[in-house]
């Protein structure tokens, strides 16, 4: 008999900008492991306010990342996709689990303490309970496995602490998840300092490079692609982390080894090399730049695939929330 397929879940913020870091780290995994797991993927919404949102941003953003995921070939009809506030059972379990949460075990998240540092002014609780969200966005769908990047690492192993310490006080409830950190390749790091990893809030705009942005654009950004003084294309992340990150964007986007790349660009020198990177990726969004032109006009096929998404998962993760409220000793 065939085994049920595995079943997998991941979220991603919905923030203005998704970069070609995300689209390489995150989303083109997400649209390849369509193929061989029952997806379940959320616009995280309710992570996003944990930082001030303007009320017509919060709402072009989610509407247009949604968008861009569609275009980008997450299927609405082959996996579950749908945003994160439109599903109750997100903040409800949220709020149960932080009971099951110590506070100095979110004193400890790094995120936490990196993002509380950049946003001094508004330290907020939600910025602390942020990983019990994300727990309960996990532990809803009984998931086998939850792919993320390795910043979200700490996250998960809450996530496994958290279900264990339930599990043992009142018997098997939760799954317990893996992570499944992809590797090699697929952390894109900042075109202005390649230490860091591509961020859409680096204040260098010349730092990233959006899915959505023009051509031109593009291909302006790489030209200003920060490198080192030699002129040889070779891959070395310690001594040429510049030319690296380089190298590991064209290779994503073609799929051509470090190898195969050092000897397409040996000897030509690195304007020629950033010049076909740029050509290559913006002529690799472009068909992914139309489709979303067309779907954002489109508003009632979007409603009707994130209303679909929202039903679908609120039936799924209420089977869990009861369940736990059953066996905290709620009144039925
Ligand atoms: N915190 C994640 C990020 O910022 C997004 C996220 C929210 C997530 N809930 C999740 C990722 C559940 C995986 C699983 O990248």
């Amino acid at each position: 008999m065939e085994e049920p397929a595995k079943t997998l879940f991941s979220a991603i913020q919905p923030s203005g900008i998704i970069t070609i870091g995300n689209y390489f780290g995150a989303i083109k995994n997400w649209v390849e492991l369509q193929d061989d797991y029952n997806c379940m993927f959320a616009l995280a919404d309710l992570h996003a306010i944990t930082v001030f949102q303007r009320p017509e941003n919060l709402k072009k953003n989610t509407l247009e990342a949604y968008a861009l995921l569609l275009a980008c070939g997450i299927d609405a009809e082959k996996s579950l996709f749908f945003i994160q506030s439109q599903v109750n059972t997100h903040s409800q379990l949220a709020w149960i689990l932080d009971c099951y949460t110590q506070f100095g075990e979110l004193s400890r998240m790094t995120q936490f303490k990196d993002k509380s540092t950049k946003h001094s002014d508004n330290i907020n609780c939600g910025l602390f309970a942020y990983p019990v969200l994300m727990v309960a966005d996990i532990l809803l769908y009984q998931v086998d496995m939850v792919p993320i990047g390795l910043d979200q690492k700490q996250h998960l192993e809450l996530t496994r602490t958290v279900a264990e310490r339930f599990n043992f006080l009142y018997g098997e409830t939760f799954k317990i998840t893996e992570a499944y950190i992809p590797k090699n390749g697929s952390k894109i790091m900042s075109l202005q300092d390649p230490g860091r990893k591509m961020s859409k809030s680096d204040e260098n705009l010349n730092a990233w490079v959006a899915i959505l942005d023009s051509k031109d654009e593009i291909i302006k950004k790489f030209k200003r692609a920060v490198t080192d003084s030699d002129s040889c294309v070779r891959y070395d992340d310690k001594a040429k982390p510049g030319i690296s990150n380089l190298m590991t964007i064209y290779s994503c986007a073609t799929g051509k080894s470090f190898d195969e790349i050092e000897k397409e660009f040996d000897g030509v020198g690195y304007g020629k090399f950033k010049e076909a990177i740029g050509e290559c990726i913006a002529d690799k969004f472009a068909p992914v730049q139309s489709r979303f032109n067309e779907l954002i006009k489109d508003k009632e096929y979007l409603e009707k695939c994130y209303r679909k998404g929202a039903k679908e998962a609120f039936e799924i993760s209420n089977r869990t929330l009861n369940e736990v409220m059953k066996k905290i000793g709620f009144v039925q």
